[in-house]
């Protein structure tokens, strides 16, 4: 049942291509319109919607970071992201234009589930996206967009993450090509450029046993940071909470740009430091990045560099240097994260831990 692997994990992070596509499939049609079958909400719903508040916890909540770069991005609509907890308690604002898209793997997450109860009471339209089908959030909202990644044992949300990313894509294409945004016209260029992730995911893929090897090096880390910014912000969350569940070891993931506000205090001499590097297509984020890599190395940190392959001007200052596939900068969390979720697998496992159920944690959280 796990297809030759040891982990659930392991398999369901192989499966990640096919869960991908899965995704994809039969959301655009002949006349190149995305369809999302599920959606119930109306275009005139959609088009009176000024404000969106993406509610999930964990894993799903980065997702909901990375959905807010992209709808802002394309749609030009404001959205905020909350986890659920923290959202449903703060007497939050609410409106019939506000549009509270709950993104949950399990359907079942109690503070999600608080959360759009709530949302629905003060009468805004709430948009589940899940790959349960059947399970109570989509249940209790008014759409959904299913993520058919099929069935997640692990604990650790892997396939499931991907699949939520792509689902945030095409909510936010499909809000474009609703609003009718001046992006219009690149809808059908992003579709073609999501339509080979599966090939690019299988890339970095075939480089595990080299970021196994790197993760074996690790089993004596007492911390490992991450650091990323804009999209690669919440993956290097992302890469933080993996390591974190399945390593019982302290990681933290921050955003590049805060590290002299606090953060590089922390640096001390052979701390890992995973980067997140955005592809050279926006100088400014990449120059930046590369600039906040040379300071943690420069105060003895041992860097280890996801970057665009091609991207020599990282070499200088990664002690280690993991190529990713060239994709746009939107995208990059869907190829950036794979190499971080096969690092904390490889590394909890040679820890001897149980990946698959790690200590104290359930696959799904039905309290508050
Ligand atoms: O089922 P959900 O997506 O609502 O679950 C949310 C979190 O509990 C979940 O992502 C959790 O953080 C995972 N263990 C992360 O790997």
């Amino acid at each position: 049942e796990k297809d030759g692997h040891d982990w659930f994990m392991r398999k369901e992070i192989y499966e990640q291509p096919r869960a991908v596509a899965n995704s994809l499939l039969g959301r655009r049609a002949a006349d190149g319109q995305l369809h999302l079958d599920e959606m119930r909400l109306s275009d005139q719903d959609l088009r009176d919607i000024d404000k969106i508040i993406i509610i999930a916890a964990g894993t799903s909540f980065y997702a909901g970071m990375v959905a807010k770069y992209a709808i802002e991005h394309w749609c030009r609509i404001p959205v905020e992201v909350e986890l659920a907890s923290e959202f449903r308690y703060r007497d939050p604002i609410l409106k019939h234009s506000t549009l509270v898209v709950a993104i949950s793997q399990s359907g079942e997450t109690a503070d999600t589930l608080q959360a759009i109860r709530h949302a629905r009471v003060q009468k805004s339209k709430v948009l589940a996206i899940c790959n349960t089908n059947g399970s109570t959030i989509p249940r209790e909202s008014d759409g959904v967009i299913y993520t058919h990644a099929g069935p997640e044992i692990g604990v650790a949300s892997t396939k499931g993450f991907l699949t939520q990313l792509v689902a945030c894509y095409l909510l936010a294409l499909y809000l474009a090509q609703v609003k009718g945004t001046r992006f219009g016209d690149e809808i059908a260029q992003v579709m073609d450029q999501l339509d080979k992730m599966p090939a690019h995911i299988r890339a970095v893929l075939d480089q595990a046993e080299e970021i196994y090897a790197l993760a074996r090096e690790h089993v004596d880390s007492r911390s490992v940071l991450f650091l990323g910014r804009h999209a690669g912000y919440p993956v290097a969350l992302e890469g933080a909470l993996k390591l974190k569940e399945l390593a019982y070891i302290h990681a933290e993931g921050f955003a590049a740009g805060e590290l002299k506000h606090g953060p590089i205090a922390l640096i001390e001499d052979g701390l890992p430091v995973l980067c997140v590097v955005p592809p050279r297509g926006r100088d400014f984020l990449h120059d930046k990045m590369v600039s906040g890599i040379q300071e943690v190395r420069a105060r003895g940190a041992r860097t280890i560099c996801l970057a665009e392959e091609g991207d020599t001007s990282i070499e200088p200052y990664a002690d280690v240097l993991i190529p990713l596939p060239s994709v746009p900068v939107l995208l990059q969390p869907m190829v950036a994260v794979v190499p971080l979720q096969l690092f904390a697998c490889e590394l909890a496992t040679a820890m001897g831990h149980d990946v698959d159920q790690p200590r104290n944690l359930a696959k799904s959280v039905t309290v508050e």
